[in-house]
């Protein structure tokens, strides 16, 4: 086995966009995220996975780049980039940015070019079709944020294909000159000293048949496009050759649609990336056409099933991607928690109950101090594009305006977007200005300062869990520690065990608002970590108290 720094690390990823202003102008920018990285070393973690920063006109925040080697402008400057590229180093912090290649913003030059002909020598450089005869888009794939895949442009009397939103028309791929000026940039980037990447929606590079039509999985007639296609593997094989070799880094793909039978051939020593970022474990509540309605029910059980099955697959063939939020997902404890039980012990119960796993541990902005999801009272209220999209393609579908509402509640990308709480203050301490999306109202009782004051709090509870992670005698056991899932068929707790030469760490997490009795012997001067001020009851059998959990370690 060869050691790699990257094993004993452990990520907090920053959306920019909401981390922190320090002009006033209602959006996060560098400077922001330069004056909290004594708060991120603080807390432990060693690399920032930092959200797009490129030059972009925003429409999916970032996701939509128009200048790969430039930053936005309410971000900063390339000169404030390479200052945070700098100061973290100071403090042992690296970094990795989000490598958006799937499609560009139609506002990227490319594109620009592209469009502006059918003869000019970059129009290849997208996916342009001819209409149907009868003027139709050449078939019925829906796009993930909604609407057809296929946008007309007027000028040329072709459609262009795009994934996601019209404004992000998707690269094609199989041309070589695009592939190899990907490369390049890539190549620009690491050389200015990233700890690597984040490489976004990847597996949609290699389009589906874009000829036929599709079997519908709406009453619309339409299919929503679908990522990972035959062929995919070669496009990455090179991108892996020709982009990443050479550099000491780590690579972590969102890679939809490869299933845990095939995480051997895309993650680890031979796959084409270091890990990926896996779905099935967050996206219980809704069902493969991307709809967010009508939730998909699921208990604790599908849960641990999704989580043991990634876990059993890398125990093969490498590493994983361990996390709960991003930002993409609604806040843990809304998922996971009754919203009467919302509190510090079931925050840190979710802590550790996924922070042991076998994979790298991702905090979300937020995630350490206990954000929730956040309730608008209105459509208009929202910014994110999925989210008006979904909305809308539900009242369409016969939901009333406030069930519709109640949808984005449990959904919105918006949830885990909202400003991050600082402080007790005016936008919770996040701008000066209006903030570009509004706070969450908890502010006033969930914010970091708070979090920093009180001994007891999420945030020193999330320090100890990356303190033994990274720097106590379990620090073996931990990174490479054998898994193995108990009471699998238990609907209340989650339990499993890291075994590695000779040592065994316990992990119990009980998921309820009551009592549960497990028959397990365990002795009490062995726990490590817990949520209770109290040890776990121990006569024969181990009683987990609401919402406790509970890490021992043992010999074995
Ligand atoms: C990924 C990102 C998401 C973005 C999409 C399109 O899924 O995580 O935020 O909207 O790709 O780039």
């Amino acid at each position: 086995m060869c050691e790699k720094w990257w094993e004993h690390s452990v990520v907090y990823q920053v959306y920019p966009k909401s981390f922190n202003d320090t002009t006033g102008s209602g959006t996060g920018d560098l400077q922001g995220i330069i004056h909290k990285l004594d708060y991120l070393q603080k807390l432990g973690i060693d690399v920032i996975w930092l959200s797009p920063v490129y030059a972009s006109p925003m429409k999916d925040n970032g996701y939509d780049i128009s200048d790969y080697e430039n930053i936005a402008e309410e971000f900063g400057t390339m000169a404030e980039m390479d200052a945070l590229l700098g100061e973290a180093e100071q403090r042992g912090i690296k970094i990795i940015m989000d490598l958006v290649i799937n499609h560009t913003s139609d506002q990227h030059a490319w594109f620009k070019a592209s469009k502006s002909s059918r003869s000019h020598d970059k129009r290849d450089w997208y996916i342009w079709r001819d209409p149907l005869e009868n003027g139709a888009p050449p078939n019925n794939l829906r796009s993930i944020f909604g609407g057809s895949c296929w946008t007309y442009d007027e000028t040329t009397e072709q459609y262009y294909f795009h994934s996601f939103a019209k404004e992000q028309p998707d690269l094609n791929w199989e041309n070589h000159e695009v592939r190899e000026e990907l490369f390049r940039m890539i190549r620009w980037w690491l050389y200015r000293g990233l700890g690597g990447f984040r490489v976004d929606a990847i597996t949609f590079i290699k389009k589906p048949d874009l000829v036929n039509e599709h079997t519908p999985d709406s009453r619309d007639g339409t299919a929503i496009v679908k990522p990972n296609q035959p062929g995919v593997g070669a496009f990455l094989q090179e991108m892996k050759e020709k982009a990443f070799s050479g550099y000491d880094i780590f690579t972590v793909a969102e890679a939809p649609g490869v299933e845990t039978e095939e995480l051997a051939e895309f993650a680890g020593e031979d796959g084409f990336f270091d890990m990926l970022i896996g779905f099935d474990h967050v996206d219980l509540d809704i069902k493969k056409d991307g709809k967010w309605y009508p939730e998909r029910q699921w208990t604790l059980r599908h849960f641990k099933q999704a989580v043991s099955k990634e876990q059993y697959a890398i125990e093969k063939s490498g590493w994983t991607a361990l996390y709960l939020e991003n930002h993409d997902q609604p806040r843990s404890l809304s998922r996971f928690i009754p919203e009467k039980d919302i509190g510090l012990r079931p925050a840190k119960m979710l802590a550790a109950a996924y922070f042991f796993l076998k994979g790298m541990p991702y905090i979300y902005q937020g995630q350490e101090i206990g954000m929730t999801n956040v309730k608008y009272a209105g459509i208009e209220d929202y910014d994110d594009i999925s989210s008006v999209d979904q909305y809308h393609s539900a009242i369409k579908e016969g939901y009333s305006p406030e069930e519709a509402l109640k949808i984005l509640h449990r959904r919105s990308r918006d949830n885990s977007r909202t400003p991050m709480q600082w402080r007790d203050e005016a936008h919770a301490g996040f701008t000066s200005g209006t903030p570009w999306l509004a706070v969450n109202d908890n502010y006033r009782d969930i914010n970091a300062e708070q979090s920093l004051s009180a001994g007891d709090s999420l945030f020193y509870f999330y320090q100890r869990l990356i303190h033994l992670r990274k720097h106590s005698h379990l620090s073996g056991v931990l990174t490479y520690g054998f898994y193995e899932e108990k009471y699998t068929e238990d609907e209340n707790v989650f339990v499993y065990t890291r075994s590695w030469e000779g040592n065994q760490v316990v992990v119990l997490a009980n998921f309820t608002d009551s009592d549960q009795d497990l028959d397990i012997e365990l002795d009490s001067s062995s726990l490590v970590i817990g949520n209770y001020e109290s040890d776990p009851v121990l006569t024969n059998s181990l009683l987990l108290r609401p919402y406790e959990c509970a890490v021992f370690e043992k010999s074995v």
